[in-house]
């Protein structure tokens, strides 16, 4: 197993709109300022903002994860439930259960899954009403 350099963990709260953003905010900013790659930088912002907004407006909390490996950056986006009852279904484009409140926020578009996968090298989700967790790997070379 290769060496885990750091580690980050942030609490998401669910509802929390007025922090919405603040997790992959602090991810992009540690990574900038180790000096990360700023095309690396944006495409883990994309996917760790997609991830927190989804614990915020779609379960019930959770936490989100930044590994740091010598080649890779590693996302973790875990939350406390209630589930994807159809992945298959959750990730096609434009498929969205998210709520009026969220979608006045601008959220919604059914776009962030599909977004997630699209910029990430390997991803993995699983999912039951225990939670859900999504697992993301950026290489950096
Ligand atoms: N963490 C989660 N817990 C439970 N359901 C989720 C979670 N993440 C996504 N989903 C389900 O998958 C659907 C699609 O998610 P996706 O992020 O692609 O779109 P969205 O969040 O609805 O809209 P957008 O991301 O474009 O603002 C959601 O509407 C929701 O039904
Ligand atoms: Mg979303």
């Amino acid at each position: 197993m290769e060496e885990l350099i750091k580690r980050y963990e942030y609490e998401v709260v669910a509802n929390d709109f007025d922090i919405a953003g603040s997790a992959s905010s602090a991810i992009k900013r540690n990574l900038k300022s180790i000096g990360v790659d700023p095309g690396i930088v944006r495409k883990v912002a994309i996917v760790s903002y997609e991830a927190e907004i989804n614990i915020i407006i779609h379960s019930k909390g959770g936490v989100m994860c930044l590994e740091i490996y010598r080649d890779r950056l590693t996302i973790r986006a875990h939350d406390n439930g209630p589930g994807i009852m159809n992945i298959e279904l959750a990730m096609s484009e434009g498929f969205s259960t998210a709520t009026n409140e969220a979608r006045e926020f601008g959220f919604g578009a059914g776009m962030g899954l599909p977004n997630m996968k699209k910029y990430s090298d390997n991803f993995n989700i699983t999912s039951s009403s225990d939670g859900t967790k999504i697992d993301i790997d950026i290489y950096m070379d």
